[in-house]
């Protein structure tokens, strides 16, 4: 538990909320002390003041009954400050808030000391409490840089504020205490907030990484844990595709395997029953098997092909290829068959075709791929055209029939695996509907493409770009 996302993070938040509080609790308690004490330390250099301003009268005439009738003016309590002043020899002549026994004796304070040297000083000592005291001590002169004739020292011990001190520390810490509640409490919805969905992902993950692919993660937020939510549903969703095309593919595979297979064996059956009683018939079985076993042979490589190109394990060896050759070599094995059929087979290559760069076997299997199936389609009498051109920096191989043309609705399914317009007729044709859907991956596969254009009824034209050999 303490090892997940939530922990970590609530206490990192809470490490960096708590320091920052008690640094600042700290700092504001002792910003507050030192104003505090400022405040009081200029509250007694204002009273030193007066009392100085009423004793010069005594202290000039040299009275001390005159000062000390002031100073009982000047009684503010017991908790009143303590009041010290002294002749220009530092003799006491008046206290307030210490025994009268003290009149008399030599005040040797060096405040006290200092004021008598024409000084007015403040600040925190110890000067009579063991404590500490704030106090202030100013001289008594007639006027501004006349002579000093005595000095006021006047004093609080610090006890007298503490509890005000300590209030005001209990409520810094009240106010820390306050907020660290505050930010646990944001810092724990927070923590849910990201290690919630980052746990629910961690579920999603581990049940795909089980098979079940259909899981999915819920969209809460729009930042980086959404798109990370939003990936990982992308992701589900291809891996159940891909899931379903592996198992469309092979349940294919094996639907077009058993055909041939069935053929064999009740060409087998045939070539058993005859073998001994006619060896002509025999001769015709064995044609069949011959045929059958061909065309096995031909679906089975067809399947290695197609699991090659699509897993991006098919080796290409791009080179530059001149296009009227390859037209050349494409069009040469299907002189003879065109010929008994009835389909004259132009071509149509402009001198000077910049060369391409392709696989060049890859590209005849391409290209005789079309004109199989355009040979198959057209009718005796009929036409295939092979042209080669130069478009927008790539080269363009067409080839067109004047056969029955394509269904618009089959035009989207054309270079799909296994697709066939006329089911029962191609089959009988020796076709699986392989041959366009393993060109259309070589093609790509080359960086080039491939699409046809048809209208039914008027003949297709399959078209391939390919780039130019640099
Ligand atoms: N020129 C064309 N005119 C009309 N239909 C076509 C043409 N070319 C292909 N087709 C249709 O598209 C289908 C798929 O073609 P494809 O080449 O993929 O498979 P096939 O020729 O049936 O089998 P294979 O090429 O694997 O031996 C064909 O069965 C045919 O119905
Ligand atoms: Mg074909």
């Amino acid at each position: 538990m303490f090892g997940s996302i939530r922990w970590k993070l609530l206490m990192t938040y809470l490490i960096v909320v708590s320091s920052a509080c008690v640094f600042l609790g700290v700092h504001l308690s002792r910003e507050f002390q030192a104003t505090y004490t400022r405040q009081v330390e200029a509250d007694l250099l204002d009273l030193a003041r007066l009392v100085a301003l009423n004793a010069f009268q005594g202290l000039s005439t040299n009275d001390p009954a005159e000062v000390r009738l002031h100073l009982q003016g000047a009684d503010h309590g017991a908790g009143g400050p303590r009041i010290v002043i002294t002749d220009a020899s530092g003799t006491i002549v008046g206290v307030r808030g210490l025994p009268e026994s003290a009149v008399g004796e030599h005040e040797n304070e060096s405040s006290i000391g200092k004021a008598l040297r024409g000084q007015e000083v403040a600040g925190v000592g110890a000067a009579h409490q063991p404590e500490g005291t704030v106090y202030a001590a100013v001289p008594v002169r007639a006027g501004p840089g006349s002579r000093v004739l005595g000095a006021v020292h006047v004093s609080l011990p610090l006890s007298l504020f503490h509890a005000e001190l300590r209030h005001i520390r209990w409520v810094i810490a009240g106010s820390v205490v306050a907020a660290l509640i505050v930010a646990g409490a944001l810092g724990l919805v927070l923590a849910r907030g990201i290690a919630g969905p980052v746990q629910e992902m961690q579920r999603v993950a581990s049940d795909l990484a089980a098979g079940r692919l259909g899981e999915r993660v819920p969209i809460r937020s729009r930042d980086e844990l959404g798109e990370l939510a939003r990936s990982l549903n992308h992701m589900a969703g291809d891996l159940e595709r891909i899931d379903a095309s592996r198992r469309a593919f092979v349940a294919d595979a094996a639907h077009e395997l058993r055909t041939p297979v069935a053929n064999l064996a009740v060409a087998i059956e045939a070539l058993k029953a005859v073998i001994d009683k006619s060896p002509d018939q025999a001769a015709g079985v064995v044609t069949d098997l011959e045929r059958e076993v061909q065309r096995l042979t031909t679906l089975v490589e067809d399947l290695l092909d197609l699991s090659l190109v699509e897993s991006g394990q098919v080796r290409l060896h791009a080179s530059a290829l001149s296009p009227a050759e390859l037209i050349l070599r494409s069009v040469h094995p299907f002189e003879k068959r065109a010929a008994q059929a009835g389909v004259t087979i132009a071509t149509d290559v402009p001198p000077r075709l910049p060369r391409v760069a392709a696989d060049a076997d890859r590209m005849v299997q391409v290209l005789t791929g079309l004109l199989d199936n355009a040979l198959k389609v057209t009718p005796p009498g009929g036409r295939i055209t092979m042209r080669a051109s130069e478009q927008r920096g790539r080269v363009l191989f067409s080839v067109a029939d004047t056969g029955p043309g394509i269904a618009e609705a089959e035009l989207v399914h054309i270079f799909d695996r296994f697709y066939r317009t006329d089911r029962a007729r191609t089959r009988e044709q020796g076709g699986a509907g392989l041959g366009l859907a393993i060109a259309k991956r070589l093609v790509e596969a080359q960086g080039g493409t491939i699409t046809v254009e048809s209208k039914e009824g008027q003949g297709a034209r399959f078209v391939v770009t390919l780039p130019k050999a640099s």
